[in-house]
């Protein structure tokens, strides 16, 4: 059931603006939430009250209750804010929140609910989707840190590294073969792993600097994965 109703998902991708995530001090899972204070439900009026499922639903009318915008990825999957995610409990949380939310669970419910409902859906998506991959993750990270890496500028990347991208797009270009283009695929995953390595030691030591500069060679070889996708498509 749950893989059916899933393929309704990219609708409703991307419409949550990005940046909507405000400053908030560090917490370690939704748990802690618990004291902050709810504002008032929006169908009844009710106090917020003890906040319970993660305050999606009024306690009172249980009707569903908009996102909070000042919620981060990590607080919403109720993952520690680190690096180092466990990935089969982030998928756990994701599927959790998925059951809570998502609009084939609203067809018969306001249209302000339906509406909400979109909205966390799309929320959880872009959370999971966040926080599941390396690299994504790890700029997310950065940026919670005050760190971004804006999209198409070059950070000063030393002269060997980008002579060894250029010499990996120039033989990728050439390679015609099934074999070859496996080959390429292999290595670079293996960069990819090494560098996802030393970007959780940099985490672990708050060293952003290096962090950042480690997330801009996973960005390189990210792309070069791309272009192997697009080479094995006719193959
Ligand atoms: C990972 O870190 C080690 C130790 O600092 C370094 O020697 C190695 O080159 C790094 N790996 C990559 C792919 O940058
Ligand atoms: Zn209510």
């Amino acid at each position: 059931m749950w893989g059916g109703r899933a393929g309704a998902l990219p609708r409703v991708w991307g419409l949550w603006p990005p940046g909507v995530l405000g400053r908030r001090p560090l917490r370690c899972s939704a748990a802690s939430l618990a004291g902050s204070s709810s504002p008032q439900c929006w169908n009844c009026g009710g106090p917020g009250g003890p906040i319970r499922e993660d305050g999606f639903f009024c306690p009172q009318c249980r009707a569903l209750q908009p996102p909070d915008p000042t919620r981060d990825h990590f607080s919403l999957m109720d993952c520690k804010r680190s690096f180092n995610v466990d990935t089969a409990k982030l998928q756990h949380r994701y599927q959790q929140l998925q059951r809570l939310v998502h609009p084939d669970f609203f067809g018969q419910r306001s249209q302000t609910e339906k509406d909400f409902s979109e909205k966390h859906s799309t929320l959880v998506n872009d959370a999971y989707k966040t926080l599941l991959a390396p690299l994504s993750r790890g700029l997310y990270l950065l940026k919670l840190h005050g760190v971004e890496i804006p999209e198409g500028t070059d950070y000063k990347m030393d002269n060997q590294f980008l002579m060894e991208i250029m010499d990996i797009n120039e033989k990728l270009a050439e390679a015609q073969s099934e074999a070859a283009i496996n080959e390429f695929e292999s290595i670079v995953r293996a960069k990819q792993e090494e560098l996802t390595d030393n970007l959780s030691r940099a985490f672990e030591q708050d060293d952003f600097e290096k962090a950042k500069e480690i997330l801009t060679k996973m960005r390189y070889f990210s792309n070069i994965e791309e272009k192997i996708k697009l080479k094995m498509i006719p193959l």
